[in-house]
């Protein structure tokens, strides 16, 4: 078993020693509710790193009023035995005093291009409680390696972007999405589906395949791809769409026409789940299956 622990100065001892003995750290931070995709990210860590740490804190300060921070799924003993299987190390698993004391009064927030679209204009204020929680982890752990899916792609050119410019001494490794056999990518939120809702929830990928194939044909306009995708998603009546958007890979810019590799991404709403998903296209295809 991992050792577990709530405390920062526990978290930081288990790293010194580590570092003594000259073993690589890396950090898988999560907020628990543990899946294949989590798993994965975790395998690379055991894969390249001498001690990996993995957070589970679901962190209050990224979720907007009204969202699922109360019902957001917890299990930490089946988290305990998913990080067991993988051989972690050590599990930092906070209490929120642990992170933002009384008192607690800084933010660590990315501003421009990468949030003025996606998820940023749907949950204002989220984005900045996930750079601002990660760069708390960072410095707890002090990590070479910290590890990051590509299913939340927005918030991984975030991290990136927020790692260089603090300058902050580690590598961000992404990793590709993890999906259910019918292509529905894994997520902690999937548990809130309905068996109608689950497969409802299918279309999403299906949609993000049909613009991957009118790109494959050839065509080039922005428009067209989101509209070939939207097609078959709006054919599902279970999901309501929240944004559907082709944009530059790494700016986040929106796109008109594909000259290079762009990220066409979603979110939607299938009963009280709200998904996210993209594909990158006109770049390496990166994609899992679990
Ligand atoms: O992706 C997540 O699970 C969270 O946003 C993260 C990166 C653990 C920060 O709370």
């Amino acid at each position: 078993m991992p050792l577990v622990t709530k405390t920062i100065s526990e978290v930081r001892e288990q790293v010194a020693a580590a570092r003594r003995a000259g073993r690589t750290i890396g950090l898988v931070p999560t907020m628990g509710a543990l899946h294949e995709g989590h798993l994965s990210l975790m395998r690379r860590a055991r894969e390249e790193c001498g001690l990996v740490v993995v957070s589970i804190f679901v962190n209050p300060t990224q979720f907007v009023a009204g969202e699922d921070l109360e019902r957001y799924p917890r299990d930490l003993p089946g988290d305990l035995r998913r990080c067991d299987e993988v051989g972690v190390d050590v599990v930092f698993a906070p209490e929120a005093e642990e992170m933002y004391p009384p008192g607690d009064s800084t933010w660590v927030e990315v501003t421009g291009t990468l949030v003025e679209g996606m998820c940023a204009p749907h949950r204002p204020g989220h984005f900045r409680g996930v750079t601002t929680v990660c760069a708390r982890l960072f410095n707890i752990v002090g990590p070479d390696r910290a590890y990051f899916g590509e299913k939340d792609y927005q918030q991984l050119k975030i991290i990136e972007r927020m790692a260089a410019d603090l300058k902050f001494p580690l590598a961000i490794v992404p990793i590709p999405t993890v999906r259910e056999p019918d292509g529905l990518a894994m997520s902690s939120r999937n548990v809130y589906l309905s068996s109608e809702e689950r497969k409802a929830a299918a279309a999403l990928h299906r949609g993000l395949r049909a613009g991957e194939e009118a790109f494959a044909q050839g065509e080039r306009n922005a428009a067209e791809i989101v509209r070939a995708a939207r097609r078959v998603i709006e054919a599902e009546p279970g999901v309501r769409l929240q944004y559907l958007e082709l944009r530059d890979a790494e700016t986040l810019e929106a796109v008109e026409r594909v000259a290079r590799p762009a990220v066409l991404a979603l979110a939607a709403f299938v009963g009280r789940a709200r998904l996210i998903d993209n594909v990158v296209i006109g770049g390496a295809d990166r994609q899992c299956r679990g």
